[in-house]
């Protein structure tokens, strides 16, 4: 029988719980040896950043494969020939960008996506960073009274906000068919602590975009608690900041993080191509492993 192979990857973290940048790996060509090394940093830093990779659609494609399958995004406009990758692009001239606000991907959907594959095409020197939270963090900080009381709560989280038929009118980069209009209305219902299924790491798993309330409550109701969790979620300790430079490739765990993509770059163009990874459905983390 081989044995298996320990691969040494460069490691710098970028704080002391989220954020690593890993060096001395090609992502074009990677060994399964060193994704395994590369699996165990997302597990463990929730966000990886990999600079100068070259990288064509298939090559993005070709690792992310290494993940799992892709998840296809329901509102927003793929590639042409791609319709696992998005063009997440910035116009000097348009004043809004994606990803504008605190928000864990696609939490509306019962299976939300495993993680997120983001690289960097075009981007404003020193403009345009990316902020993540550490869900796990934040939920570790909270006092042993508001954990117990947050392990036994469900959330009910819908698109609407950002892609129902009010949001959506005026953007030219996203479908509306009539069942995705339907399907913006859906409501999922979550763990508000969630158990990472490869970790088993509990974390929040609420968002200020897609969460409107605690199940079996009201929004008003739900808003004071939702408010104090969202707003600690963001506390700097919990948050990394991410520098982009063309041809950087971050993947993040979107199991326990959020991320907030900035917008301090008017007049000037930035593009990414994106690719997500299929997901599980969450586990409460009141649920025994
Ligand atoms: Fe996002």
């Amino acid at each position: 029988m081989a044995e298996a192979k320990t691969v040494e990857i460069a490691m710098t973290k970028l704080t002391p719980t989220i954020g690593c940048e890993i060096g001395g790996v090609e992502l074009a060509s990677v060994s399964n040896d060193t994704m395994a090394a590369v699996r165990d940093a997302l597990n463990r830093h929730k966000v990886l950043v990999f600079r100068d990779q070259t990288l064509e659609p298939r090559d993005q494609l070709a690792f992310g494969a290494h993940f799992g399958e892709f998840e296809i995004h329901p509102f927003r406009e793929s590639i042409p020939g791609h319709p696992e990758l998005l063009k997440i692009a910035k116009e000097p001239h348009e004043r809004t960008n994606v990803g504008g606000g605190w928000h864990t991907d696609m939490t509306f959907m019962p299976e939300p996506p495993l993680g997120t594959m983001l690289y960097a095409i075009e981007v404003p020197e020193g403009l345009g960073d990316t902020m993540f939270t550490d869900n796990q963090a934040a939920f570790d900080a909270l006092s042993e009274g508001m954990r117990d009381m947050l392990v036994e709560l469900d959330a009910v989280h819908c698109a609407e906000r950002v892609h129902g038929v009010a949001a959506t009118r005026n953007q030219s980069a996203f479908r509306q068919t009539a069942g995705q209009k339907s399907e913006a209305t859906r409501e999922v219902v979550h763990p508000v602590v969630r158990r990472h299924p490869e970790s088993g790491r509990p974390g929040l798993f609420v968002n200020p975009a897609f969460t409107y309330r605690f199940d079996d409550m009201t929004e008003a109701e739900s808003r004071p608690l939702l408010a104090f969790l969202f707003n600690h979620l963001t506390r700097p300790e919990f948050v990394v900041r991410v520098r982009w430079t063309p041809r950087t490739l971050v993947v993040w765990d979107n199991r326990c993080t959020q991320h907030f993509a900035l917008n301090d770059y008017q007049g000037q163009r930035r593009e990414m191509r994106r690719l997500m990874i299929k997901g599980d459905r969450p586990t409460a983390a009141r649920t025994n492993p």
